[in-house]
């Protein structure tokens, strides 16, 4: 049960998720991640909302943005640790099942539980991907 318990708290979407958002991307990705930050508008590409985007990326995909940053955006892999890479790799896919039906998210369900139970970080070894950037 504790452990149940565990895995629904690490994997909503909490206040530490929000702080580290806030503080690092919400300037420009918006409190919605809609891609309406404060600083979108004087950007040279509009940072994409993420309800359009995210869901045809995989995790991988997502994980390697914020790692290695795209375009304008800057790379986050020198200044976040592992799990706050993948704090916000969750928060982005909160943001973009913000504002959709039910019956939308109903279909990932599944998907989204069995993200959240398996331990990313003992699956995919993160700790040396994340930081070196590929030769
Ligand atoms: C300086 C502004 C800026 C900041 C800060 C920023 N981003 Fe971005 N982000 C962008 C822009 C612009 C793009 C589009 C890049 C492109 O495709 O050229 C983008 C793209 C992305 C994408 C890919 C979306 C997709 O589906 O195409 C993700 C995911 C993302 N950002 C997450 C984050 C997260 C998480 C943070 C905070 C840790 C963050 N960004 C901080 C500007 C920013």
């Amino acid at each position: 049960m504790l452990v149940l318990l565990a895995l629904c708290v690490g994997c909503g979407r909490n206040e530490r998720m929000d702080a580290l958002y806030a503080e690092r991307c919400l300037n420009c990705h918006g409190p919605g991640g809609g891609g309406d930050g404060r600083l979108a508008a004087s950007l040279p590409v509009r940072p994409p909302d993420f309800r359009d985007t995210v869901q045809r990326k995989s995790n991988s995909q997502i994980r390697n943005v914020i790692a290695q940053g795209a375009g304008v955006m800057p790379a986050f892999g020198p200044v976040l640790r592992p799990s706050e890479i993948n704090d916000m790799l969750q928060m982005v896919r909160f943001l973009s099942r913000e504002g959709r039906d039910l019956a939308w998210w109903e279909k990932f369900d599944t998907l989204v539980v069995a993200h959240c139970s398996i331990p990313w970080e003992t699956v995919l070894g993160y700790d040396d991907a994340a930081g070196a950037p590929k030769p």
